[in-house]
């Protein structure tokens, strides 16, 4: 039997993802959002593309949790975009609501699922659907560091001319303006990129990277990026259903990683069948463990106003 993937938020990065499982085939899709036949719309026609695909995915749309029940991963997109000249974290108390509801409501029929997080402020709402979820910290992640380290590449890759496929990097930290990225684990074929350009060039990369989301918003005007950002879930989606055990930069809980306890960052981590299951500790730069830190330190200060414990309990 197929694995079932829920979906919840039918916008640009919940249809696209769906369309990214179902045309793998990887798994069953359900697609939940609260504007009534908008899910199902779209999980129509994502149905329709599958005998073109060749995919066997069945792709359903609701508006009702029940429907939801049994899933096996819960990737939750719900919320309100970030619009021109906003931060992330303004998004913090709208989010946080509808974070609250929809975790409450998809524990409660999928109580073995895992879930990984979409919405922004993503490392806070991490944390909050932990928290809210009950679950074992292993099976709630969230996703930021994916797309924060495909983003370089790409920048990479155009500047050094060659192909994406050729660039690997690895990002720490909060997602988006906090994040960390390591220039010495950033590789053309393994040649890392401190010795094919110059700090100017790097810095200049890194700072676009940062401002990656950001960019895209301000072309967008009415939405934020989505493609970039399912592809990335998708990865995720992947190395855990297919038991891949792939290292991806994902934001998990931290008990003593990094020196840092009872928190979600941007790390490492090996994702597979049993959700985070190893996060890599890499010995970083003393600049770097402050990003980290600081990073870190805006994440704690995010929960701190949404005013739930900091706690492990
Ligand atoms: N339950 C279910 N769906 C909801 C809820 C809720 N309580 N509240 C809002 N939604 C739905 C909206 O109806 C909308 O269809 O979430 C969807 C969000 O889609 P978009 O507005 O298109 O946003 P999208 O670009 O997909 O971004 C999703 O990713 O980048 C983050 O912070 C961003 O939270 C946003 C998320």
């Amino acid at each position: 039997m197929k694995k079932k993937v829920t979906i919840i938020g039918a916008g640009n990065v919940g249809a696209s993802v769906a369309q990214l499982v179902a045309q793998a085939g990887l798994a069953d899709v359900v697609i939940f959002d609260i504007v009534e036949g908008l899910a199902t719309g779209k999980a129509l026609d994502i149905s329709e593309a599958c005998p073109l695909w060749g995919s066997s995915s069945r792709v359903n749309g609701t508006g009702a949790y029940v429907d939801t029940a049994g899933s096996d991963i819960v990737v939750i997109t719900a919320g309100l975009p970030r619009k021109p000249g906003m931060s992330r974290d303004d998004l913090l108390s709208a989010n946080a609501d509808i974070l609250k509801g929809v975790t409450e409501s998809v524990v409660k029929v999928s109580p073995e699922a895992m879930l990984i997080v979409v919405t922004n402020p993503m490392d806070a709402m991490s944390f909050l659907a932990w928290k809210v979820s009950g679950l074992e910290h292993r099976k709630v992640m969230g996703m930021g560091g994916v797309l924060d380290s495909a983003r370089l590449r790409t920048f990479v890759a155009w500047e050094a001319g060659v192909s994406p496929a050729d660039v690997e990097t690895l990002v720490l930290g909060g997602h988006g303006d906090q994040m960390v990225p390591l220039p010495d684990y950033t590789t053309v074929k393994g040649v890392p990129i401190t010795k094919l350009f110059t700090w100017d060039m790097i810095n200049a990369l890194i700072e676009r990277t940062r401002n990656g989301g950001a960019e895209i918003v301000s072309h967008l005007k009415t939405g934020s990026a989505y493609y970039a950002p399912a592809a990335s879930i998708f990865e995720m989606l992947k190395s855990i259903i297919l038991d891949e055990k792939r290292m991806l930069p994902t934001a998990a809980y931290l008990s003593g990683e990094y020196g840092v306890e009872g928190v979600y960052a941007g790390v490492p981590a090996v994702l597979g069948r049993g959700g985070v299951e190893k996060i890599m500790e890499i010995k970083l730069a003393e600049a770097e463990k402050e990003g980290f830190e600081r990073s870190v330190s805006a994440v704690r200060e995010l929960i701190k106003k949404m005013g739930i414990n900091n706690q492990d309990d």
